[in-house]
């Protein structure tokens, strides 16, 4: 019998990819999302590549009673969870939305899995907790210290996780630490949604290539990095998605109670050589101009993945190529 997996935020970014990775690997999903940052027709396309429906349940994790019925109601055998608010700016403007989403939401499903006897989550982190980096490649054992409500959010919960895992002797977690998914399915079917100006680079210049914004506000070119712009380990979001699946058999695999690792390539690429590569990617000139350094941001931030390719037995497959291709087929399905 195939196990059962609840997919929080499943019809965002990550999520998506990760069900139709989970379908195609055999798995029996329940996906649930509140539709705060995605959007309805993402279920359908989500059933266009995966060639049949996934079970949804609208469901929004701050209502407490809902969250516990659903999971005692489903009884999964893992939770993969995705849902959360995700703008690091958003965040500075709106901290109490943000604690309230993010620290109500998992706290919900945390208790709604204690009292359905669930004992296995996946939980969806982010090198945000690494706040400003005392160097790269960044391994999972320095210093943790988010720098915003955001942030905070999710050291918090790695932390209220890992206290789960203490008290629980049958808990089991992983604790995956995004750099940054870029990219989109080969299908073209599904891909990133930003709501109004994306924060991000990669759907940005997206846009700009698509003639939707004039041209790409680079944030600073006088950093201590080879081109002056900032560096970052952008990472396909298949990958990331595929990572997840590799998450689920490591902890039953090795029994192991607890694993906190990044998902990284151990690559960084500079915002100029974003540009550039999706110039090449969409065969398209992408204008650009040099502004001041975004606040908050760091020089360079890109992982150590060793840790992931042991604990998972998994390693990214696709370079800034194939996120570039995948990211702008995506974005000419969405005119
Ligand atoms: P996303 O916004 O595309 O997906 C999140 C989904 O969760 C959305 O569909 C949203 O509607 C849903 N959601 C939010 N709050 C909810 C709630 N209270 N109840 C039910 N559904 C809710 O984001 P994403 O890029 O797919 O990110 C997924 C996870 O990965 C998030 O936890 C995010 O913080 C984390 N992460 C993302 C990145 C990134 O760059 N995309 C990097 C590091 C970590
Ligand atoms: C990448 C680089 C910018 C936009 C953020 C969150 C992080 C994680 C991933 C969730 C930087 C530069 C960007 C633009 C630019 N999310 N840039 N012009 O800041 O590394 O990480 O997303 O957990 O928490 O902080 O990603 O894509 O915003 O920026 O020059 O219009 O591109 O300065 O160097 P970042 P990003």
């Amino acid at each position: 019998m195939s196990k059962k997996i609840l997919v929080t935020g499943g019809a965002g970014f990550i999520g998506s990819h990760t069900v139709v990775e989970l379908a195609a690997a055999g798995y029996e999903i329940l996906l649930i999302d509140n539709f705060s940052n995605s959007e309805h027709w993402i279920l359908d396309r989500i059933a266009k590549v995966c060639g049949n429906r996934i079970p949804f349940k609208h469901l929004d994790l701050r209502d407490a009673n809902a969250i516990s019925a659903c999971v005692s109601s489903y009884r999964p055998d893992s939770v993969i969870h995705f849902a959360a608010l995700k703008s690091v700016g958003e965040s500075v403007q709106q901290p109490l939305a943000y604690y309230e989403n993010n620290l109500t939401g998992t706290l919900n499903l945390l208790q709604a899995m204690s009292n359905a006897g669930c004992n296995q989550l996946v939980f969806s982190s982010s090198a945000t907790v690494y706040g400003v980096p005392e160097r790269c490649p960044i391994t999972e054992d320095a210093p943790l210290d988010a720098v915003n409500p955001y942030g905070r959010t999710k050291l918090m919960m790695e932390n209220v996780i890992r206290d789960v895992v203490t008290a629980q002797p049958d808990f089991q977690a992983a604790i995956l630490r995004y750099f940054n998914p870029a990219g989109a399915h080969p299908s073209g079917e599904i891909g990133e949604l930003p709501l109004g100006v994306p924060n991000n680079l990669v759907p940005f210049v997206a846009q700009v290539a698509a003639g939707l914004r004039p041209q790409v506000r680079i944030f600073g070119n006088d950093y201590p990095t080879p081109d002056g712009t900032g560096v970052r380990d952008y990472i396909h979001v298949c990958d990331v998605a595929k990572a997840h699946v590799a998450a689920l058999a490591a902890l039953d695999d090795s029994g192991v109670r607890e694993l906190t690792v990044n998902l990284g390539t151990g690559r960084g690429y500079s915002v100029l050589e974003i540009v550039h590569a999706f110039q090449t990617a969409a065969g398209l000139p992408i204008p650009y101009a040099f502004v001041e350094r975004r606040p908050g941001d760091v020089a360079e931030c890109y992982a150590d993945p060793t840790l992931s390719h042991r604990a998972l037995s998994w390693h990214a497959e696709h370079g800034l190529e194939r996120i570039c291709e995948d990211a702008w087929r995506w974005q000419r399905g969405l005119r």
